[in-house]
Protein backbone atom coordinates (compact mmCIF):
# COMPACT_ATOMS: atom_id res chain seq x y z
CA UNK A 1 0.00 0.00 0.00
CA UNK A 2 2.85 2.15 1.03
CA UNK A 3 4.70 1.27 -1.98
CA UNK A 4 2.27 1.70 -4.43
CA UNK A 5 1.65 5.26 -2.90
CA UNK A 6 5.09 6.10 -3.56
CA UNK A 7 5.14 4.77 -6.94
CA UNK A 8 2.21 7.05 -7.74
CA UNK A 9 4.19 10.09 -6.51
CA UNK A 10 7.21 9.41 -8.44
CA UNK A 11 5.09 8.78 -11.33
CA UNK A 12 3.11 12.23 -10.94
CA UNK A 13 7.19 13.95 -10.35
CA UNK A 14 8.31 12.08 -13.37
CA UNK A 15 5.42 13.38 -15.74
CA UNK A 16 5.73 17.15 -14.29
CA UNK A 17 9.55 16.61 -15.26
CA UNK A 18 8.96 15.79 -19.00
CA UNK A 19 6.35 18.40 -19.32
CA UNK A 20 8.88 20.94 -18.64
CA UNK A 21 11.59 19.30 -20.60
CA UNK A 22 9.49 18.80 -23.69
CA UNK A 23 8.89 22.68 -23.70
CA UNK A 24 6.02 23.45 -21.09
CA UNK A 25 9.04 26.25 -20.40
CA UNK A 26 10.11 27.08 -24.06
CA UNK A 27 6.32 27.69 -24.88
CA UNK A 28 5.83 29.97 -21.63
CA UNK A 29 8.51 31.95 -22.44
CA UNK A 30 7.42 32.10 -25.96
CA UNK A 31 4.29 33.32 -25.32
CA UNK A 32 5.63 36.18 -22.42
CA UNK A 33 7.51 37.69 -26.00
CA UNK A 34 3.99 38.16 -27.80
CA UNK A 35 1.43 41.20 -26.36
CA UNK A 36 -1.62 40.42 -28.00
CA UNK A 37 -3.15 43.93 -28.76
CA UNK A 38 -6.87 44.08 -29.51
CA UNK A 39 -8.22 46.85 -31.79
CA UNK A 40 -10.91 47.85 -33.57
CA UNK A 41 -9.21 48.83 -36.89
CA UNK A 42 -12.15 51.60 -37.90
CA UNK A 43 -10.71 54.68 -36.51
CA UNK A 44 -7.87 56.79 -38.47
CA UNK A 45 -6.09 58.60 -37.58
CA UNK A 46 -5.21 55.95 -34.80
CA UNK A 47 -5.55 52.57 -36.14
CA UNK A 48 -6.75 51.75 -39.44
CA UNK A 49 -5.89 49.82 -42.87
CA UNK A 50 -3.99 51.61 -45.78
CA UNK A 51 -4.71 50.43 -49.32
CA UNK A 52 -1.57 48.48 -50.44
CA UNK A 53 -0.07 48.50 -46.96
CA UNK A 54 0.12 45.21 -45.03
CA UNK A 55 0.56 46.21 -41.42
CA UNK A 56 -1.93 48.10 -39.29
CA UNK A 57 -1.74 52.03 -39.64
CA UNK A 58 -2.18 54.60 -37.09
CA UNK A 59 -1.22 56.45 -33.87
CA UNK A 60 -1.93 53.67 -31.72
CA UNK A 61 -0.69 51.37 -33.71
CA UNK A 62 2.66 53.00 -33.35
CA UNK A 63 2.36 53.66 -29.87
CA UNK A 64 1.54 49.90 -28.61
CA UNK A 65 4.51 48.61 -30.99
CA UNK A 66 6.96 50.88 -28.69
CA UNK A 67 5.17 49.91 -25.68
CA UNK A 68 5.88 46.48 -26.32
CA UNK A 69 8.95 46.95 -27.67
CA UNK A 70 9.72 48.80 -24.40
CA UNK A 71 8.45 45.42 -22.66
CA UNK A 72 10.76 43.83 -24.43
CA UNK A 73 7.94 41.87 -26.85
CA UNK A 74 6.56 42.15 -29.58
CA UNK A 75 2.56 43.67 -30.31
CA UNK A 76 0.55 41.15 -32.46
CA UNK A 77 -2.56 43.07 -33.22
CA UNK A 78 -5.70 41.76 -33.82
CA UNK A 79 -8.83 43.47 -35.45
CA UNK A 80 -11.59 43.47 -33.14
CA UNK A 81 -15.01 45.16 -33.44
CA UNK A 82 -14.94 47.72 -31.11
CA UNK A 83 -18.07 46.33 -28.93
CA UNK A 84 -15.94 42.87 -28.75
CA UNK A 85 -13.00 44.23 -27.52
CA UNK A 86 -13.50 44.78 -23.53
CA UNK A 87 -15.37 40.62 -23.54
CA UNK A 88 -12.09 39.66 -25.61
CA UNK A 89 -9.76 40.88 -23.21
CA UNK A 90 -12.33 39.40 -20.18
CA UNK A 91 -12.06 36.07 -22.33
CA UNK A 92 -8.52 36.44 -22.05
CA UNK A 93 -8.23 36.63 -25.92
CA UNK A 94 -6.18 39.58 -25.58
CA UNK A 95 -3.64 41.05 -23.43
CA UNK A 96 -4.80 44.57 -24.15
CA UNK A 97 -6.89 47.01 -25.84
CA UNK A 98 -5.51 49.81 -28.14
CA UNK A 99 -8.65 51.67 -29.60
CA UNK A 100 -9.17 55.42 -29.22
CA UNK A 101 -10.69 54.20 -25.55
CA UNK A 102 -11.73 56.85 -23.52
CA UNK A 103 -11.45 56.33 -19.55
CA UNK A 104 -14.69 56.34 -18.12
CA UNK A 105 -16.05 55.10 -14.64
CA UNK A 106 -18.14 52.24 -16.42
CA UNK A 107 -15.47 50.50 -17.94
CA UNK A 108 -13.34 50.59 -15.17
CA UNK A 109 -15.76 48.14 -13.66
CA UNK A 110 -14.35 45.97 -16.21
CA UNK A 111 -10.83 46.81 -16.72
CA UNK A 112 -7.92 48.72 -15.57
CA UNK A 113 -6.72 51.48 -17.25
CA UNK A 114 -2.93 52.72 -17.98
CA UNK A 115 -2.50 56.50 -17.84
CA UNK A 116 -4.18 58.36 -20.21
CA UNK A 117 -2.00 58.84 -23.40
CA UNK A 118 -4.36 61.16 -25.64
CA UNK A 119 -6.70 63.81 -24.75
CA UNK A 120 -10.12 63.69 -26.48
CA UNK A 121 -13.50 64.68 -27.04
CA UNK A 122 -16.58 64.84 -29.36
CA UNK A 123 -17.81 66.50 -31.99
CA UNK A 124 -20.52 66.15 -34.91
CA UNK A 125 -20.15 65.82 -38.47
CA UNK A 126 -23.41 67.43 -40.19
CA UNK A 127 -24.20 67.45 -44.27
CA UNK A 128 -22.84 71.06 -45.93
CA UNK A 129 -26.08 72.02 -46.68
CA UNK A 130 -27.49 71.18 -43.31
CA UNK A 131 -28.50 74.91 -41.87
CA UNK A 132 -30.85 73.86 -38.13
CA UNK A 133 -27.54 71.83 -36.87
CA UNK A 134 -25.15 74.41 -35.25
CA UNK A 135 -24.68 73.23 -31.78
CA UNK A 136 -25.47 69.82 -29.91
CA UNK A 137 -28.29 71.19 -28.49
CA UNK A 138 -29.89 71.44 -32.10
CA UNK A 139 -29.88 68.14 -32.36
CA UNK A 140 -33.33 67.45 -30.42
CA UNK A 141 -35.97 66.25 -32.75
CA UNK A 142 -32.97 64.96 -35.31
CA UNK A 143 -31.76 61.38 -36.30
CA UNK A 144 -27.99 60.81 -35.26
CA UNK A 145 -25.49 57.87 -36.67
CA UNK A 146 -22.87 56.93 -33.89
CA UNK A 147 -20.55 53.75 -33.89
CA UNK A 148 -21.69 51.28 -31.29
CA UNK A 149 -20.37 50.76 -27.81
CA UNK A 150 -18.57 54.19 -28.25
CA UNK A 151 -18.83 57.22 -25.76
CA UNK A 152 -20.80 59.23 -28.16
CA UNK A 153 -23.33 56.27 -28.36
CA UNK A 154 -24.09 56.72 -24.91
CA UNK A 155 -24.06 60.88 -24.64
CA UNK A 156 -26.52 60.59 -27.69
CA UNK A 157 -28.81 57.99 -26.31
CA UNK A 158 -29.30 60.31 -23.36
CA UNK A 159 -30.59 62.92 -24.89
CA UNK A 160 -34.22 64.07 -25.40
CA UNK A 161 -35.97 63.78 -28.34
CA UNK A 162 -32.84 61.96 -30.68
CA UNK A 163 -33.51 59.21 -32.35
CA UNK A 164 -30.17 57.26 -32.84
CA UNK A 165 -28.98 54.83 -35.31
CA UNK A 166 -25.63 52.68 -33.41
CA UNK A 167 -23.62 51.03 -36.35
CA UNK A 168 -20.86 49.08 -36.68
CA UNK A 169 -18.10 51.62 -37.43
CA UNK A 170 -18.04 55.60 -37.74
CA UNK A 171 -17.46 54.55 -41.98
CA UNK A 172 -20.69 53.68 -42.23
CA UNK A 173 -22.05 56.27 -39.75
CA UNK A 174 -20.27 58.95 -42.40
CA UNK A 175 -22.39 56.67 -45.14
CA UNK A 176 -25.49 56.99 -43.67
CA UNK A 177 -25.33 60.49 -43.57
CA UNK A 178 -24.49 61.02 -47.15
CA UNK A 179 -26.94 59.00 -47.92
CA UNK A 180 -29.36 61.43 -45.94
CA UNK A 181 -30.55 58.34 -43.56
CA UNK A 182 -29.40 60.27 -40.64
CA UNK A 183 -28.95 64.09 -40.28
CA UNK A 184 -25.49 64.30 -38.29
CA UNK A 185 -23.19 62.11 -36.94
CA UNK A 186 -21.46 62.14 -33.43
CA UNK A 187 -17.54 60.59 -33.05
CA UNK A 188 -14.39 61.74 -31.86
CA UNK A 189 -12.83 64.54 -32.74
CA UNK A 190 -9.52 63.76 -34.02
CA UNK A 191 -11.47 61.16 -36.37
CA UNK A 192 -13.99 63.76 -37.33
CA UNK A 193 -11.29 66.05 -38.04
CA UNK A 194 -9.29 63.56 -40.10
CA UNK A 195 -12.19 62.43 -41.98
CA UNK A 196 -12.82 66.05 -43.22
CA UNK A 197 -9.33 67.10 -44.13
CA UNK A 198 -7.52 63.92 -44.51
CA UNK A 199 -10.18 62.42 -46.73
CA UNK A 200 -11.59 63.72 -49.68
CA UNK A 201 -15.06 64.00 -47.51
CA UNK A 202 -17.25 66.12 -49.95
CA UNK A 203 -20.60 67.30 -48.88
CA UNK A 204 -19.86 67.16 -44.96
CA UNK A 205 -18.77 69.44 -42.66
CA UNK A 206 -17.68 69.33 -38.92
CA UNK A 207 -18.98 71.70 -36.20
CA UNK A 208 -16.84 73.18 -33.82
CA UNK A 209 -19.02 72.66 -30.97
CA UNK A 210 -17.56 70.04 -28.28
CA UNK A 211 -19.72 67.92 -26.12
CA UNK A 212 -17.30 66.70 -23.86
CA UNK A 213 -13.23 66.01 -22.97
CA UNK A 214 -12.20 62.66 -22.68
CA UNK A 215 -8.52 60.75 -22.07
CA UNK A 216 -7.99 57.56 -23.73
CA UNK A 217 -6.09 54.95 -22.05
CA UNK A 218 -5.09 51.23 -23.19
CA UNK A 219 -7.17 48.86 -20.99
CA UNK A 220 -6.10 45.84 -19.35
CA UNK A 221 -7.78 42.51 -17.34
CA UNK A 222 -8.25 43.55 -13.72
CA UNK A 223 -6.58 40.76 -12.67
CA UNK A 224 -3.21 41.53 -14.61
CA UNK A 225 -2.05 45.03 -12.46
CA UNK A 226 1.42 43.85 -12.86
CA UNK A 227 1.22 44.58 -16.99
CA UNK A 228 -0.61 48.13 -15.83
CA UNK A 229 2.66 48.39 -14.21
CA UNK A 230 4.47 47.28 -16.99
CA UNK A 231 2.46 49.80 -19.51
CA UNK A 232 2.59 52.33 -17.77
CA UNK A 233 6.19 52.38 -16.88
CA UNK A 234 6.86 51.89 -20.85
CA UNK A 235 5.12 55.00 -21.81
CA UNK A 236 6.47 56.98 -19.15
CA UNK A 237 9.82 56.31 -20.66
CA UNK A 238 8.56 56.90 -24.38
CA UNK A 239 7.46 60.32 -23.15
CA UNK A 240 10.90 60.75 -21.83
CA UNK A 241 12.77 59.77 -24.61
CA UNK A 242 10.73 61.37 -27.15
CA UNK A 243 9.16 58.42 -28.85
CA UNK A 244 6.28 59.86 -28.21
CA UNK A 245 6.09 63.17 -29.39
CA UNK A 246 7.46 61.23 -32.17
CA UNK A 247 4.94 59.18 -32.54
CA UNK A 248 2.46 62.51 -31.69
CA UNK A 249 4.08 64.51 -34.94
CA UNK A 250 4.30 62.14 -37.02
CA UNK A 251 0.16 61.52 -37.08
CA UNK A 252 -0.69 65.12 -36.16
CA UNK A 253 1.54 67.54 -37.06
CA UNK A 254 2.26 69.37 -33.96
CA UNK A 255 4.47 68.56 -30.91
CA UNK A 256 2.44 67.44 -27.74
N1 LIG B 1 -13.44 57.19 -27.66
C1 LIG B 1 -14.66 56.52 -27.95
C2 LIG B 1 -14.96 55.50 -26.90
O1 LIG B 1 -14.13 55.11 -26.15
C3 LIG B 1 -14.69 55.88 -29.32
C4 LIG B 1 -13.60 54.90 -29.59
C5 LIG B 1 -13.82 54.12 -30.86
N2 LIG B 1 -12.64 53.42 -31.23
C6 LIG B 1 -12.50 52.72 -32.40
N3 LIG B 1 -11.36 52.19 -32.66
N4 LIG B 1 -13.51 52.61 -33.20
O2 LIG B 1 -16.06 55.04 -26.79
Amino acid sequence: MKLKKLALVLTGALVSLALVGCGGGDQAKQDAKVLRVGAAVDFAPFEFQDEGQKEYQGFDMDLIRAVAKEMGSEAEIQNIGFDGLIPALQAKNIDVIISGMTINDERKQKVNFSDPYYQSGLTMIVRSDEEAIKSFKDLKGHKVAVQIGTTSANMVKEMEGVTVTELNTPADCFMELKARGVDAVVNDRPVNDYYINQTQAVGVKSLADKLSAEDYGIAMAKDNADLQKKVNEALKKLHENGEYDKIYQKWFGASK
